[in-house]
Formats: structure tokens, C-alpha cells, sequence
């Protein structure tokens, strides 16, 4: 049978409370006639010998004679008899009393358990009333900030499915336009416009790139290879890798390491991936003849690595959410200058953090270069 907890409080409190006085009873039976015979004695010390105590003195004298054994008799029945008033009356309150303990105590539990179940649904807003510090209270408060969590999900995912939405449509729809005006012969087919809707098609194919990156790094799919890597021979690495870029812009770029670099923890392909994509933006968003410095130094058990430019620099109000997907400080001129879908620096972010470490950026404000540190811990 299943029973309910409300009607198992219930029971177990009636139980309690039987156990009570059946104990009363027992215990009573078995001190009732010593009790009676040592008060009857002191009665009758008081009273004198009056005859109606049967001239019994002393415990037990009381129950020695005819009379006496009827009186014991007597004033036994009158005992149980208000014993089992007592006992009825204890019942009816008790249970009233345990009726209404065990709904104050179940009504919560109720209560969290419609919420769970509307929050099942895709009700997320649902909270339950956490009222005081026991442990129902503690189970209410939990209830409600799973609950909170589960809505940031879910409204993070929506937000995440709007912004891939919105970044795919706009080179689709620069695609479509430049083949709608060739089939109509306003656009002249001329290498030029294939180049065009070339470079909106590679724009879709880095964005999805970066997506199903960003999906892999955030889910924890991504398994690092952590071994002891010179950062010194990773950041030459990365240096080759863009020379040619920073030379055709017209930037310089300059390292800055200490002679002897303890060796990092880290995934050496990973490390260069954030490398890249850091120095790759400092080049992005510094105009021709800036700097571009990329420093090291050994901290407290761990490496700090810096790149430094004299680019364009960013407004304080946009530091912090510059790591957030899709953010970009300057859409227009992100899209302009060949810059990506602002997913670069989220992916750096979640991949140095999996290393063990800290990414954040720094900028003096608008036009005045930017700084992007991050923290490797040693091996
Ligand atoms: N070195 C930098 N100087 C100025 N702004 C930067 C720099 N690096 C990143 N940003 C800003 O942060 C935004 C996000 O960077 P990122 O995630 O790499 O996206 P994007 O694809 O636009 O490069 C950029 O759009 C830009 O506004
Ligand atoms: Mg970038």
C-alpha cells in the first residue's frame, strides 16, 4: 500500500502516542496497589483509626480485609475509568494536533512538487516560497535557484539561436543580391562580383567553422593534449605564421621574452589557436605603421603572456563583454576591416580557461592600443 507522508506523520504520531498510554496503563496496573496501600496508610495516620480504613496501618495493611480489597476494587475502577477519559481526550487532540503538523509539513513538499513539474514543462519562471533556515526551507531554496539556472539556460540558448540566425542571414543575403543582379543583368559578370559573393561565401564557411568550434570548446568536447611546451618556440611559431600578413599591412610586431621560460602545461595546437587569434586581431584593429609587442613573464607558478598594440583600443563601457559571443565593439567596422563574427575571443577565452588559466583584456580607452593578458600555469 502506498501511503502518503502526511498519513505516515500521522500514523507514526498516533503510534507515539499509543505506545504512551498503553506504558501509562501497564505502569499503573503494576504501582497502583503499593501506591494505594502506603497513601491509604498515611490517610489513616491523619484520619485515626476510624474504622471506615478498616483499622489497617502501614502499605498494604489497607487491602488485608474484605472491605479494604473492595474499596482498592473502587477506587481501581474510578482510576482507569478516568484513565481512559483522559486517554480519549489525549487522542482527539493529538489528533487534531498531527492532522494539522503533518499538513504544514507536507504542504511545501506539495508544493515543490507541482513547481517541478510546471518547471518540466518549460515554465522556468516558476518559484517555490522559501521560508525559513530548516531543511525544507534549504530544499526550497535550492529548488528555486535550479530553477533560475535553468532559465539562463534557456534564455541563452534562444539568444544564441538568434544571433546565428542573424549572422548567417547577412552574407546569405549579400549572396543572393549579387546572383539576383547578375540573373538580371545588372550586375556585369565580371571577376569582380565573383569575387564578391566568393568572399561572403568564405565568410559563411569561417563562421560556421568558428560555430561548431565554439560548440566542441563549450561543451568540453575538446580533449587537450596538455604536455610541457616552450613558449618561446610556440610564440616563434605564431610570429612566422603571420609575418607576412603584418608586413603587408605595414605593422610591426616585436617579442619580448625573458631568456630562461620554465616550460607551461599546455596543448601546443590549442596555445597556438589563441595566439593566433590574438595576435591575429592586435594587426586587425591597428592601422598601418602601429606596434604590436608580445611579452612573457614569470609570475608566482605561472607565465604571463601580453599582447600589446596601438590599434583603435576599446571604450571601457565595452571591455567587459568583449569575450561574449558575437560581440563586437564596432559591427560595421568589424565587417569592413575582414574581421569575423566575434566568436574569435570567446573560443580564446574558453580554451585558455581549460588550460588552467585567465584571459582578460585591458585598454587605456578609444585610440589609445589595447593590452590582452593571459595566465598559463607552469608545469
Ligand atoms: N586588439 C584589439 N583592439 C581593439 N578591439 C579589439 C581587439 N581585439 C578584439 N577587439 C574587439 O573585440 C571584438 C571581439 O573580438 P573577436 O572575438 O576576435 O571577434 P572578431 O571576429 O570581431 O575579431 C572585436 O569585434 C573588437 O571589437
Ligand atoms: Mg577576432
Amino acid at each position: 500500500m502506498k501511503l502518503n507522508l502526511g498519513v505516515k506523520l500521522f500514523i507514526s504520531y498516533l503510534a507515539v502516542l499509543l505506545v504512551g498510554v498503553v506504558v501509562l496503563a501497564a505502569v499503573a496496573q503494576v504501582s497502583l496497589p503499593g501506591a494505594y496501600g502506603r497513601h491509604l496508610g498515611q490517610m489513616a495516620e491523619i484520619m485515626g483509626d476510624s474504622g471506615m480504613m478498616d483499622g489497617g496501618m502501614g502499605p498494604g495493611r489497607g487491602l488485608g480485609s474484605g472491605s479494604g480489597q473492595e474499596l482498592f476494587a473502587n477506587f481501581q475502577y474510578s482510576f482507569y475509568e478516568a484513565l481512559a477519559w483522559a486517554a480519549l481526550a489525549a487522542l482527539t487532540v493529538a489528533l487534531v494536533v498531527s492532522l494539522l503538523i503533518s499538513r504544514r509539513l507536507t504542504a511545501p513538499l506539495r508544493a515543490m512538487t507541482a513547481a517541478s513539474q510546471r518547471v518540466a514543462e518549460g515554465r522556468y519562471s516558476e518559484r517555490v516560497p522559501a521560508r525559513g533556515g530548516d531543511e525544507l526551507g534549504q530544499l526550497a531554496a535550492s529548488f528555486n535557484s535550479m530553477a533560475t539556472k535553468l532559465e539562463q539556460v534557456e534564455s541563452m540558448r534562444r539568444q544564441l539561436i538568434g544571433d546565428v540566425a542573424h549572422e548567417l542571414r547577412t552574407p546569405l543575403t549579400a549572396i543572393k543580391g549579387s546572383m539576383e543582379g547578375l540573373v538580371d543583368g545588372v550586375l556585369p559578370a565580371s571577376p569582380e562580383t565573383f569575387a564578391q559573393v566568393a568572399a561572403e561565401a568564405e565568410r559563411l564557411n569561417r563562421l560556421v567553422d568558428d560555430l561548431q568550434e565554439l560548440s566542441r570548446v563549450e561543451s568540453g568536447a575538446v580533449v587537450l593534449d596538455l604536455k610541457p611546451v616552450s613558449l618561446p618556440e610556440l610564440i616563434e611559431t605564431a610570429r612566422k605564421r603571420l609575418a607576412h600578413p603584418y608586413a603587408s599591412k605595414g605593422v610591426t610586431l616585436t617579442l619580448d621574452l625573458p631568456a630562461a621560460l620554465s616550460p607551461v602545461r599546455a596543448d601546443t595546437d590549442r596555445l597556438l589557436q589563441v595566439l593566433t587569434n590574438l595576435l591575429g586581431n592586435a594587426l586587425q584593429y591597428t592601422p598601418a605603421g602601429g606596434h604590436v609587442m608580445l611579452s612573457a613573464e614569470l609570475r608566482a607558478g605561472e607565465i604571463l603572456v601580453r599582447v600589446a598594440d596601438t590599434g583603435i583600443g576599446i571604450p571601457a563601457e565595452h571591455l567587459p563583454h568583449i569575450f561574449d559571443r558575437f560581440y563586437r565593439v564596432d559591427k560595421s567596422r568589424s565587417r569592413q576591416a575582414g574581421g569575423g563574427s566575434g566568436i574569435g575571443l570567446t573560443i580564446s577565452k574558453a580554451l585558455v580557461e581549460a588550460h588552467g588559466g585567465h584571459l582578460w583584456a585591458e585598454s587605456p580607452g578609444e585610440g589609445r592600443g589595447s593590452i590582452f593578458l593571459f595566465t598559463l600555469p607552469l608545469v
